[in-house]
């Protein structure tokens, strides 16, 4: 123990001298005491420094990745690292020591830290070597077929149609599917008890919230909305608490058609369903009006097309009527314009209603409705 040894020292010191002599040994001692003591501390943290740099350099050689650079930075260069534990016991040193071992530390962090540059730059390489190795693909191997979707049949002809009537300038209205009874039947000209309404039961929500047995309830919707000449058409879904068969559905589609203006006849209504049906069918088909009733349109038709199995004929696809039944129609009745507050001394207009299964059943030969809903694949692929 230096200390110790130095008291025992300085007490003999004091028996055998005395006087002032005795007191520049003692001095003198201390001085030098101090000095080794400062010369130690030093030459420990020149060790020390060194230490840090053999050490980063030893470990920076077993980095693999950048996670693990990382990790090295923090404990070497970090807040808490090891230098920084060193800098910190500066202020212990005096102002010519200061720059001498401010130098060494400056000299050992800048190695360590182009030693990490230098390995970021070698990981950064190596794991842009791996990715290019890992993501290698053989261009000339064989694609993955993706199987792509396609509209339901249903879509595809509803698009089709209103294709047509934009082109004759109508516009397209949509209405609710769920609807008041005043819109589905009483402002059509159907009041309660009415003996149509029995054709037309439905799902009623409350006594006079329903789910729409027709399109024709967007009819007055519009009327009520928009001033003459109206052309519109009005495709959607309709329901009626019909048993499920070939040809029935408690859902199935129409497309409504109203024009309102001044002038409008039945020629005008004829016209337009002939033009698209030869736009639908092709050029020769023929469509033929039928006598018929609906409550909302005076006078009313029921419009057949030609049927293309034997061109008007008669065969098994029609039923021997040479004709198959597409659509009801007719002339809006006045008391539906009056009711939606069209004048109809001034105007007139016709309306038709279009079943959309049946077109698409007769445009791809399909003779069961069920296939249209029940959604497989098999037969959804074929369009
Ligand atoms: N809404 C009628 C039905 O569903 C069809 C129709 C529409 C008839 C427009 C005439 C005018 O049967």
């Amino acid at each position: 123990m230096a200390l110790g040894k130095w008291v025992v020292t300085s007490k003999l010191c004091l028996v055998l001298f005395s006087g002032q002599g005795f007191f520049y040994a003692v001095s003198w001692r201390i001085k030098n005491y101090i000095r080794q003591r400062r010369e130690r501390m030093i030459d420990d943290m020149k060790e020390q420094l060194e230490a840090i740099r053999a050490e980063a350099d030893a470990e920076l050689s077993a980095v693999k990745d950048a996670k693990a650079l990382d990790a090295l930075r923090v404990k070497f260069l970090g807040k808490k690292g090891a230098l920084t534990a060193i800098l910190k016991q500066m202020g212990k040193l005096t102002a010519e020591e200061r720059p001498v071992m401010g130098q060494l530390a400056n000299e050992v962090r800048t190695f360590i830290e182009e030693a990490i540059a230098a390995k970021q730059t070698e990981i950064t390489r190596l794991e842009m070597q791996a990715r290019l190795a890992s993501e290698t693909i053989d261009v000339t191997l064989p694609g993955q077929k993706q199987s792509l979707g396609s509209l339901h049949p249903l879509a595809i002809v509803e698009n089709e149609i209103k294709e047509i009537f934009l082109g004759m300038g109508f516009e397209i209205a949509d209405g609710p599917e769920v609807e008041y009874d005043y819109y589905n039947f009483e402002a059509l000209n159907l009041p309660p008890d009415h003996p149509a309404r029995d054709t037309q039961d439905t799902f009623y929500i409350t006594d006079n919230i329903l789910l729409r047995t027709q399109t024709s309830s967007v009819q007055v919707h519009v009327m009520e909305n928009q001033k003459p000449p109206i052309r519109v058409i009005s495709p959607g879904r309709v329901f009626r608490s019909d048993a499920v068969d070939a040809t029935h559905s408690p859902l199935f589609h129409q497309i409504e058609g109203l024009v309102v203006d001044k002038g409008i006849t039945m020629a005008d209504l004829k016209g337009t369903l002939e033009m698209l049906m030869k736009r639908l069918y092709g050029p020769d088909c023929k469509i033929r009006l039928r006598p018929h009733h609906f409550p909302f349109t005076e006078p009313s038709a029921e419009v057949d097309v030609m049927c293309f199995g034997c061109m008007g004929k008669g065969c098994r696809i029609c039923k021997n009527e040479g004709y198959i039944e597409l659509l009801g129609a007719g002339m809006v009745h006045p008391k539906v314009l009056e009711g939606c507050g069209i004048d109809s001394s001034v105007y007139s207009g016709f309306a038709f209603g279009l079943g959309l299964e049946r077109v698409v059943m007769r445009r791809y030969n399909i003779s069961d409705m069920r296939l249209l809903f029940e959604n497989d694949y098999r037969f959804l692929e074929q369009f």
